[in-house]
């Protein structure tokens, strides 16, 4: 379903019939079964067990890419391999991480972890890496466009989507039971392939509501395009919502925002505020201590958590496997087209977490769990 998604042809029935169907196979096969690794590629021939690990990582846009360098480094030491972990800077981030890629595979690094900056600029240096013999593996955003990439690990985020969808209708019903409800819709970065693929979960969830007129979009803005957010900066979304408030809600109330992750929330929510009028339901992702604490207050209504030391982890078994010569474990091999393959792929199960489950859902979680005892 998602294959047809990204490529971008997905049109009434057909794709709903895939929509369901796939919705089926997910549920069949929980986060962390012990799925089939039918159809992996790459045959694992082993290596010493003190190798190089690179991990590229983008720029640091949100809490968990910080937090995934911090394990990564801790992690990989501890599991006795070498490891090369470095982010994109802030402004040239391609030009950084193909550099960084390319340094890691002249250094002859036999597994190649990559968090793309951009999904489509990195088949280049994907191919090199594997014309090395190394393995490369995308981490939590998939890399467009190239056969070189033998896995992707990430939480289902398309999944991710339709919570932030649902939770949105949710908390709009919980403070008026009737709609219809107005509500603004933001994406991602462009450049950034699960932007589209949050979107696409989204509108999964709200689209029949807005065929069926429960919900409206203000500013009539639809389209990924239209709800971009260049860099995942706070301060385009919220210069955005700045322009949609005077464009369109001069006296209108605002029920609803569908925000991609907590970064943006709290520049939506600030907005809002600094325009004086009500807070709308506002959803997230990410799980960031700022937002963790806004849920907690009664602000920001939603958020995901996909606990980015699980994602390490699993990710840290996978170089451990390829390293002892086995096929690393996978759970699903229909999801993620990156327009060239379906790419193998192990996923998580992300979790929506609002002031109702907030104390149970970061109870194991020693950062979060203090915020969340009011
Ligand atoms: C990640 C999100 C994150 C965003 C911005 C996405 O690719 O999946 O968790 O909020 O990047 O950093």
């Amino acid at each position: 379903m998602r294959n047809i998604l990204v490529k971008g042809v997905a049109a009434g029935a057909i794709a709903l019939l895939s929509l369901t169907a796939c919705a089926s196979e997910r549920s069949q096969t929980p986060a962390g079964d012990t799925g089939a690794s039918a159809g992996a590629t790459g045959a694992a021939q082993g290596f010493a067990a003190d190798s190089l690990i690179g991990v590229a990582l983008p720029s640091k846009t949100s809490e968990n890419w910080v937090l995934a360098g911090d394990l990564f480094t801790n992690g990989l030491k501890e599991a006795g391999f070498t490891s090369d972990v470095q982010y994109a800077g802030s402004s040239t981030t391609v030009a950084d991480q193909q550099a960084q890629i390319s340094a890691m595979v002249t250094k002859g690094a036999k597994v190649i972890v990559i968090g793309a900056t951009d999904a489509a600029q990195l088949s280049t240096q994907a191919e090199a890496a594997k014309a090395a013999g190394a393995t490369v593996i995308a981490y939590d955003r998939l890399i467009k466009n190239t056969d070189a990439v033998d896995y992707y690990i990430a939480y289902d985020n398309f999944k991710v989507g339709q919570l932030q969808g649902q939770a949105l209708l949710d908390g709009m019903k919980a403070k008026k039971a009737d709609g219809p409800y107005t509500i603004e819709l933001f994406s991602g970065s462009s450049d950034d392939n699960n932007s589209a693929v949050f979107f696409d979960g989204a509108m999964d969830v709200l689209k029949p509501k807005i065929d069926d007129g429960t919900v409206v979009v203000g500013s009539g803005q639809t389209d990924v395009k239209q709800t971009a957010t260049d860099g995942w900066k706070a301060e385009n979304a919220q210069r955005r919502m700045d322009s949609l408030l005077t464009s369109t809600y001069g006296s209108k109330a605002l029920d609803g925002v569908l925000s991609p992750n907590d970064t943006l929330a709290r520049a939506i929510i600030t907005s809002v505020k600094g325009a004086g009028k009500d807070l709308p339901v506002v959803t997230g992702q990410d799980s960031e201590v700022e937002s963790v604490k806004s849920i907690v207050a009664g602000e920001q209504y939603s958020t995901i958590n996909k606990d980015t030391r699980e994602l390490v982890k699993q990710t840290i078994q996978m170089a451990k496997d390829l390293q002892a010569g086995k096929q690393p474990q996978v759970n699903d091999t229909k999801s993620y087209n990156n327009g060239v393959k379906v790419v193998p792929s192990y996923l998580l199960e992300p979790l929506i977490v609002t002031k109702e489950n907030v104390v149970e859902a970061y109870a194991n979680d020693p950062k979060l769990a203090p915020l969340t005892k009011e």
